[in-house]
């Protein structure tokens, strides 16, 4: 990536409800949820938090406040003043307009230590003392761009014309998308079809909706492929291409449809799988009779890595579309239908059902909310190890903090780059029972 003395296009002049500019504000860092950080000492911003958008630790900027409350700013950048030494230019035009890749104009080295100070920061907040023997570690994404193998866009058509992209940072409009950096080559080059079949279905008058978009290897051949998956607002969903590709994990790979969850990194999920095949093998040493349940399992990824270390597995999920994807991976990998069963469970009201034998192992991967309302199960059960995988840092570390509470030991944690360019990162933490 090139490195950059410019900063983003800055619009000088004040917008409707803006302030005039604040000179000279120093960002220290980025928040997780992308914008920069700043906490000025002197000057009418003094010791206010101060979020900026598009900004690069390291930057000294003239803000302009959009909003103000009493130990919060909010601004956009009036003008680069000394840009960081870790600013770059951005490999797409769209960074900033488009709501992903909040951290695109910094270097991949400060991303990386950006997203390991989130990480130490909110463990420290979060659990204390509790950390004092645990390992925490950082693994990169082998890829910057290109690494999205899935992707969801909207969808627009109005009087023949197409709009399909992202919706805009804090707005809820379309940006329209001709080339997307982060996303799969294979995605890319499938967007003008996917305008075409849209403006064909919908030629006769105004549709929303939204496209899922899975790229992998066609199920027959090597060829790259994209299955995709339209649902027009109050219409039924139709697909785009064929109805399922091939995807490798690292080692691993499975066939899976654009209708159920996919992981969004290929080669982090790869790496994601060694960490739980390895943890998995240990558990099991001395309980290879015992058996492991997975939680929020979709269509079986984090299994086959429990399948590789030797474990019967109950596993548990809402989407019954996942049920297929789960047991063909179970037959393509040889595994017996007594070492995993598929159950259709809703942990958000309540513990798995029906109700597994007792576990020795629990591993649990739930979506963004968390698994608040199954964690007292898992805390609960027989279970004498957890593993945690999070994609929201907040929630991961509050169901932790539940486990931790109900005597649990944290011994360790790896932090994953599943999204490179922003703050999201994915976390798996291991715990013991202790006594
Ligand atoms: C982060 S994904 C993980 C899926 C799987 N482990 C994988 O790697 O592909 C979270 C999964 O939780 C499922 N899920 C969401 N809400 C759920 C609920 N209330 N009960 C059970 N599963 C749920 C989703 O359908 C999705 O498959």
């Amino acid at each position: 990536m090139k490195k950059s003395g410019r900063g983003p296009r800055p619009k000088t002049k004040p917008g409707a409800g803006e302030t005039e500019a604040v000179s000279g504000v120093h960002i220290l860092r980025w928040a997780h949820g992308g914008d920069g950080v700043a906490v000025p000492e002197t000057g009418p911003l003094a010791g206010t938090i101060v979020f900026v958008p598009e900004s690069v630790p390291g930057d000294v900027v003239d803000v302009r406040l959009q909003e103000r409350k009493e130990r919060w700013a909010r601004g956009r950048i009036a003008r680069v003043v000394t840009p960081s030494p870790e600013r770059v230019a951005p490999p797409c035009e769209l960074q900033g307009r488009c709501g992903g890749c909040p951290w695109m104009a910094g270097t991949p080295a400060a991303q990386a230590r950006s997203r390991e100070a989130i990480l130490r920061g909110e463990l420290g907040k979060r659990l204390g003392a509790a950390l004092a023997d645990t390992h925490v570690a950082l693994r990169e994404s082998p890829r910057q761009l290109g690494y999205r193998l899935r992707v969801r866009m909207g969808f627009e058509v109005a009087g023949g014309r197409v709009t399909l992209g992202f919706r805009g940072k804090k707005s809820h409009a379309l940006v329209d998308v001709g080339h997307c950096a982060i996303a799969d080559p294979a995605i890319d080059a499938a967007l003008p079809a996917v305008r075409e079949v849209l403006a064909a279905r919908f030629a006769g008058g105004a549709r929303a909706g939204r496209v899922t978009l899975l790229a992998g290897d066609a199920v027959t051949s090597s060829a790259r492929a994209v299955a995709g998956w339209i649902e027009p607002e109050g219409g039924e969903g139709f697909g785009f291409g064929p109805s399922e590709v091939r995807v490798a994990f690292g080692r691993f790979s499975q066939v899976l449809s654009p209708r159920a969850f996919a992981q969004a990194n290929a080669e982090v999920t790869g790496q994601i799988l060694d960490v739980v095949e390895a943890w998995a093998r240990e558990a099991r040493v001395g309980h290879e009779e015992a058996m492991a349940v997975e939680l929020f399992a979709g269509g079986g990824t984090l299994t086959m890595a429990l399948w590789a270390a030797g474990w019967r597995v109950t596993a548990y999920e809402v989407d019954g579309t996942a049920r297929a994807a789960f047991e063909t991976t179970r037959e393509a990998q040889g595994v017996p239908v007594e070492r995993g069963s598929w159950h259709a469970a809703d942990l958000f009201i309540g513990p798995p059902w029906p109700v597994p034998e007792r576990p020795h192992l629990v591993v649990l991967d739930p979506p963004r909310e968390g698994a608040k309302d199954v964690i007292g199960w898992v805390a609960a059960s027989a279970a004498a190890e957890v593993l945690y995988v999070s994609c929201d840092l907040a929630t991961g570390l509050r169901d932790v903090a539940t486990l931790v509470q109900a005597g649990f030991r944290l011994d360790d944690v790896v932090g994953f780059d599943m999204f490179p360019h922003s703050g999201h990162q994915e976390v798996i933490f291991r715990l013991r029972r202790v006594g």
